[in-house]
């Protein structure tokens, strides 16, 4: 073994797993990392259960593997996270060439299970049912050095009726708020600009240790850590509290930006997805969240052709979007997943008419986020650089408190990559819907 390669599917706890999983093949297997899948001993594919397309794309990228493994028998292919943590080792009988196969409870067993395949030249499989220990204990290798993941909770207990997650990835628990207080410390030392705590329902935090939720209490604490900018996903409607509002609006290292899931705008269809919340009662958070935050960027996930879905639910829908005047919206077409209980229900949507109501809803919120960005026109915005922008290595790119991209142009001579994990000030002059521009007003070198 001497070189790997990660691929990741899902949502940010699994882009943190992957770091974790870089890391404990440098630390414990002394591998390191290859630029692309053919060309490494080791290939780990950290995957996604949520929706059908995630899978499909696993199955392409695992099967292309083949002909590198036909020349080089010796490559190693583990497959972990939630379709591991589901399939355990019926996966063998779709993707026969699997060497290793892993879940989402047993991430730091991966090098001992990638040693026992290598020596047996047998698959290695293991799935567990709890997980015994936070990832987070593990060696880390930060995708990038300014940004860390830091979950302070695992799993989730609210079962969506159409969601695999809480099947795959287990309850909720939430990590002691000292430990999580602890880690935000030592990332500030480390020189970590911006923190994202992560969480499936991160406003439940707490709940399974201390009996209720301890949500404004963390993020006040981590706050205190002197980061320089907090973020939070993600947050479920029902248990967003006033508390976490003020925290937020009265700490200027937390970023007045929120992802709030609304799913659909229709009572019957939001009863129908357990969610637990009416439609006015998300626009009621949605005012207050306005009234404490005017400047407050939101984004949400919403899933359109859900069974049942009429017209009628479906205009609802777009009656929430146009009133939460959101930045950006995630859509998704209904994908039924097998042992959710939404997989049973018989009025299913036609592909072609969610589809069109699909269609529908994305004009909406690009029409939004456009409104939303012509509105910081002229505005100073504090921007954490990234580095060159991949079409002109002169201009830099970075994201404001708000989470948008920003392009702007820099004096002669200085490499945007120089000041990547840095801010500067920009001053907006131009929008599109996903990006804005400007030039640049001051930077600070750290
Ligand atoms: N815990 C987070 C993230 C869950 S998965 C939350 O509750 O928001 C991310 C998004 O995927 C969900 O918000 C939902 O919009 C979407 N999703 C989940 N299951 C889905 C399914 N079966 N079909 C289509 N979209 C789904
Ligand atoms: Fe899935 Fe709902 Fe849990 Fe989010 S809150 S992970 S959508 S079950
Ligand atoms: Fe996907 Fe698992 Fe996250 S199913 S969305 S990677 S928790």
């Amino acid at each position: 073994m001497k070189t790997y390669f990660v691929r990741t599917f899902g949502c940010q706890m699994n882009k943190h797993d992957s770091e974790r999983i870089a890391g404990m093949l440098e630390d414990r297997l002394g591998l390191v990392e290859a630029t692309q899948p053919e060309l490494a001993d080791v290939v780990v594919y950290n995957t996604c259960a949520v929706r059908e397309g995630a899978e499909e794309r696993l199955r392409g990228h695992v099967s292309s593997l083949k002909a590198a493994k036909t020349v080089n028998p010796d490559i190693l292919i583990a497959v972990g996270g939630c379709i591991g943590q589901r399939d355990g080792e019926s996966m063998l009988s779709y993707l026969p060439h699997v060497d290793v196969v892993f879940g989402t409870h047993n991430i730091a067993h991966l090098p001992s299970l990638l040693e026992t395949a290598q020596r047996t030249r047998r698959p290695s499989i293991e799935v567990l049912d709890t997980t015994t220990d936070f990832a987070s204990d593990l060696p880390a290798l930060r995708g990038t050095p300014w940004h860390a993941w830091l979950p302070i909770t695992v799993g989730c207990d609210n079962f969506c009726t159409y969601c695999i997650v809480p099947y795959v990835r287990g309850r909720e628990r939430s990590r002691p708020l000292d430990d999580i207080v602890a880690e935000a410390t030592r990332l500030v030392a480390d020189g970590v600009a911006e923190i994202t705590l992560l969480g499936q329902n991160v406003n439940s935090y707490g709940r399974d240790l201390y009996g209720e939720s301890r949500f404004p209490e963390a993020l006040a604490r981590v706050a205190e850590t002197g980061i320089r900018r907090l973020r939070f996903v993600t947050s479920h409607p029902k248990d967003l509290s006033d508390a976490t509002i003020a925290v937020m609006a009265e700490n200027p290292a937390v970023c007045n930006s929120l992802h709030l899931p609304v799913q659909s705008g229709s009572d019957r269809i939001l009863d129908a997805m357990n969610r637990r919340y009416t439609a006015a009662h998300y626009l009621g958070l949605i005012d207050k969240l306005y009234s404490a935050m005017p400047d407050l960027a939101l984004s949400t996930d919403i899933i359109v052709g859900f069974p049942g879905e009429t017209e009628d639910d479906f205009e609802a829908t777009l009656d929430v979007v146009r009133a939460a005047r959101y930045d950006q919206a995630f859509t998704f077409l209904y994908s039924p997943r097998e042992g959710t209980p939404a997989a049973k229900l018989e009025e299913t949507v036609p592909r072609d008419v969610a589809q069109v109501r699909f269609d529908r809803l994305v004009e909406l919120v690009q029409s939004s986020a456009l409104e939303k960005n012509r509105a910081l026109v002229g505005s100073l915005q504090e921007v954490l650089v990234e580095g060159g922008s991949r079409r002109d290595a002169s201009v830099l790119t970075g994201r404001t408190a708000g989470n948008k991209v920003v392009h702007a142009p820099l004096p002669d001579g200085i490499d945007p990559a120089s000041l990547a994990g840095t801010f500067v000030s920009v001053r907006i002059e131009e929008t599109q819907t996903w990006f804005l521009s400007g030039h640049l007003e001051g930077y600070e070198r750290t």
